[in-house]
């Protein structure tokens, strides 16, 4: 029987992920942290079964004991405010909770000599920046253009070196855009798809910024869930980084046809200026994944359908 710790594990990914690990192992002993600042507890499907604490990860004390007192095997580190464009409104705040509260952890586990089958902490393709070459692959020229994307890549690096200088198992995801059930629509700083789903079925206008013809690598949540599970088991998957997504990309324009006809229904949309600190063009190389076993099972077209059948 193994014990999680899964920080941001009532939002969108961590959601998922601890569904899926109660699904398969019912005995397995998670805790989540989680302030609620975008996640739910209903995200949980069996939250009796978990230690679920309402708690921000900035809460260094708090988070200290909390691993000091117990002997979690995994811990994924998920918390984090997930917008680009909120880091750019807020960014000391977001660099405390996207950055700080995670070097916290490791200082922890460091100090106190704690021992952890692995450490995994969410990354991002957002460390890229808008490197026309493509697609991006680990060894890409990293340029980070946004708060969110500096303090992504600055805890990736602090996580691998502090696995390397102090032997501490750890391993870092660069995610791309990730979609699917759990995804909160209820701020305009929201991962697209949650609000595009929400504008189609609750009839508001979408705001497209830009020409909507930037490019994204969409990968569906449960895609990204199993590549969490295969990482944390992996033994070669170790002190190092890796792409989650499919290796496809589709404009942002491709993802509301594809939304309009499975709901057959014409968005109402509006066109507004490019965000500040948006990438243009997205795409993954994934070899390195997929030479530990990763196959995606869901592309646009089957992750969009399985979301609104999800949602509905
Ligand atoms: C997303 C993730 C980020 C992740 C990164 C990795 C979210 C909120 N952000 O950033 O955590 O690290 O991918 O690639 O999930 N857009 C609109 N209308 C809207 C909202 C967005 O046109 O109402 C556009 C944006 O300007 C952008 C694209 O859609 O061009 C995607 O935006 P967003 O979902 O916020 O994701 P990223 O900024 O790519």
């Amino acid at each position: 029987m193994m014990k999680y710790l899964i920080t941001g594990g009532a939002g969108f990914i961590g959601s998922n992920l601890a569904n899926k690990i109660m699904n398969d192992n019912p005995n397995s002993e998670i805790t989540i942290v989680d302030d609620l600042s975008m996640g739910k507890i209903e995200n949980l499907e069996t939250v009796d079964k978990m230690n679920f604490i309402k708690k921000s990860i900035t809460d260094f004390d708090f988070m200290s004991d909390l691993l000091i007192t117990n002997n979690y095997d995994y811990i994924i580190l998920l918390g984090a405010v997930a917008s680009v464009a909120d880091s750019v409104e807020r960014p000391y705040e977001t660099h405390l909770i996207n950055q700080d509260a995670n070097i916290n952890i490791l200082e922890t586990i460091r100090k106190n000599r704690l021992k952890v089958r692995k450490v995994l902490f969410s990354s991002s393709a957002a460390v890229y920046g808008n490197n026309p070459i493509l697609p991006k692959n680990e060894n890409s020229p990293i340029d980070p253009l946004t708060p969110y994307a500096i303090d992504k890549y600055a805890s990736e690096r602090y996580l691998i070196n502090y696995g390397k200088l102090y032997g501490i198992n750890t391993v870092a995801t660069r995610f791309f855009n990730v979609y699917g059930p759990n995804q909160n629509p209820s701020s305009p700083y929201s991962g697209v798809l949650s609000i595009l789903l929400d504008s189609l079925e609750n009839d508001k206008e979408f705001n497209i910024y830009g020409d909507g013809n930037q490019t994204r690598d969409f990968t569906f949540v449960l895609d990204v869930v199993d590549a969490i599970l295969l990482l944390l088991d992996h033994p070669k998957a170790m002190n190092d980084v890796y792409n989650v997504a499919t290796g496809k990309s589709v404009t942002l324009n491709e993802v509301i046809e594809t939304f309009q006809k499975i709901y057959n229904k014409k968005l109402k949309v509006r066109y507004k200026n490019v965000r500040m600190g948006d990438i243009k063009e997205s795409v993954a190389d994934v070899t390195k994944l997929k030479s530990l076993g990763f196959n995606p099972k869901f592309n646009i077209y089957a992750g969009l359908e399985a979301y609104v059948q999800k949602n509905n």
